[in-house]
C-alpha cells in the first residue's frame, strides 16, 4: 500500500505557495505489537501551519524541509495489534499531512460520531473550539452585559468565541471579510452586530459605531490595523486575549504600525498572549461542555470542505486569502 504525504519543499518568502510543499508516495509501514494503523478521514488546515513553515524560533519546533507537514487529523482504525482500539474507531491524533499513519496509541482522542460529525473534532469540537473556549472564559473571563468583539469572527475559532459570548449574556461584535461573512456571524451564528473591514474606511470610526458603549473584551484572532482599531475604543478594565496574528502570518519584515500602548494605559487594560495547549488538562470537561451546546443548537458550525489530499496546499493556503467560511478542513 502506498501513502501519500506532503513535505515541506521550500520555505515560503511572504504568502506561501503551493510549490512550497511536495507530495511524496512511501510505502506504509508494517504493524508491530500495540500499533494501529489509521487512514485518514479528515484533515485540518490551520493558520499555525504557516509559521511552522518558517525557520524562526516559536514555541514548537519548525518543520525542516523534507520533513512530513504537521497537522491534525480525523482517522479510522483500518488495522488494529493495540487492545485498546479496534477496527473501524474513528480518533483524532496530530497525524501530520499524509493519507495513513501508524500509532501506538499514544495521544489519540476517540471520537464519538454519535455526538457530531467526526469531522467537527478538527472544529468546533476539537483545537478551535477549545481555543474560543479558554481565550474567551479563561483568558478574558467575561461578565453578562459587556461587549465582546472578536476578529475573524467568521472562522473556525472567531464563530465559536462570539456564540459563547451569547451563551454568557454579552453582547457580541464580529469583524469579518465581506458581506457574505458578516451576515454569517449576525444571521446564523446570532452576533449583535458585524463590521465588514473590506468594506470600511475608517476602521475606529466603524468600530465606535457597532460598540456605542465602548469595548470590554477583545479576542484579537488578526492583530493588524483592525485590532489598532478596537484599541482605540476599549473601556476601563478592558481584557484583551491576543490568539492569532494572522494578519502578520506573511510580513517579510516587521509591520510598523502606530503605537497604541496608550489605550491600554488609560483603559487600564489588560493584554494576554494565550496558547490554547496551556489547558490541555481540562480538554475534556470543556468538549463535553461544548458538545451539549452544540446539541442544543446554541452554538452552530460551518465546515468549509475542501476535496481531496492533493489539495491541501491550495486549502492552507486560501486561509491567507480569506476563502473559507467557518472551519476549513479537507475530506480525504
Ligand atoms: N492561540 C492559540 O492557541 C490558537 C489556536 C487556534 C487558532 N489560533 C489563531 O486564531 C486565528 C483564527 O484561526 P482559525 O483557525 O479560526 O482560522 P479562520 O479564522 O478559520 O481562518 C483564517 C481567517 O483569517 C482571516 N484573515 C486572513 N488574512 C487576514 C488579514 N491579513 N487580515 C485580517 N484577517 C485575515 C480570514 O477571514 P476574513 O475573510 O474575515 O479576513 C480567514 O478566513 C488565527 O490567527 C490562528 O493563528 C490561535
Amino acid at each position: 500500500m502506498v501513502n501519500r504525504q506532503f513535505v515541506l519543499a521550500s520555505r515560503p518568502v511572504g504568502m506561501p505557495k503551493e510549490s512550497d510543499l511536495r507530495m511524496v508516495e512511501t510505502p506504509v509501514p508494517a504493524l508491530r505489537d500495540g500499533e494501529v494503523l489509521l487512514r485518514a478521514l479528515y484533515l485540518s488546515v490551520d493558520p499555525y501551519m504557516r509559521g511552522r513553515m518558517n525557520a524562526a524560533k516559536s514555541y514548537a519546533p519548525s518543520v525542516e524541509i523534507g520533513e512530513l507537514m504537521v497537522g491534525g487529523g480525523v482517522a479510522r482504525v483500518v488495522e488494529s495489534k493495540n487492545l485498546g482500539y479496534e477496527v473501524g474507531d474513528v480518533v483524532n491524533l496530530q497525524m501530520g499531512w499524509q493519507e495513513y499513519a501508524v500509532s501506538n496509541g499514544e495521544g489519540l482522542r476517540k471520537v464519538d460520531p454519535n455526538i457530531a460529525p467526526v469531522s467537527t473534532a478538527l472544529g468546533v469540537l476539537g483545537m478551535p473550539g477549545l481555543t474560543a473556549y479558554f481565550g474567551l472564559l479563561e483568558v478574558c473571563g467575561v461578565n453578562a452585559g459587556e461587549t465582546v468583539v472578536v476578529s475573524a469572527a467568521a472562522g473556525a475559532v472567531g464563530s465559536v468565541v462570539g456564540q459563547i459570548a451569547k451563551i454568557k449574556g454579552c453582547r457580541a461584535v464580529g469583524i469579518a471579510g465581506g458581506p457574505e461573512k458578516t451576515s454569517y456571524v449576525t444571521e446564523e451564528c446570532g452576533f449583535d452586530a458585524a463590521l465588514d473591514y473590506k468594506a470600511a474606511t475608517d476602521y475606529p470610526a466603524a468600530i465606535k459605531e457597532l460598540c456605542p458603549g465602548g469595548v470590554d473584551v477583545y479576542f484579537d484572532n488578526v492583530g493588524g490595523p483592525i485590532t489598532d482599531a478596537v484599541l482605540a475604543n476599549l473601556n476601563a478594565r478592558a481584557r484583551i486575549a491576543i490568539c492569532g496574528q494572522i494578519a502578520h502570518a506573511n510580513d517579510t519584515q516587521p509591520s510598523m504600525g502606530p503605537r497604541m500602548w496608550r489605550h491600554i494605559l488609560v483603559a487600564r487594560a489588560k493584554v494576554q498572549g494565550f496558547l490554547v495547549f496551556d489547558y490541555a488538562g481540562r480538554y475534556g470537561s470543556a468538549l463535553e461542555q461544548l458538545g451539549q451546546w452544540v446539541r442544543s443548537g446554541q452554538i452552530k458550525y460551518h465546515e468549509d470542505i475542501v476535496q481531496g489530499f492533493e489539495n491541501m496546499p491550495r486549502a492552507l493556503i486560501g486561509l491567507f486569502r480569506g476563502e473559507n467560511l467557518g472551519k476549513r478542513i479537507v475530506k480525504i
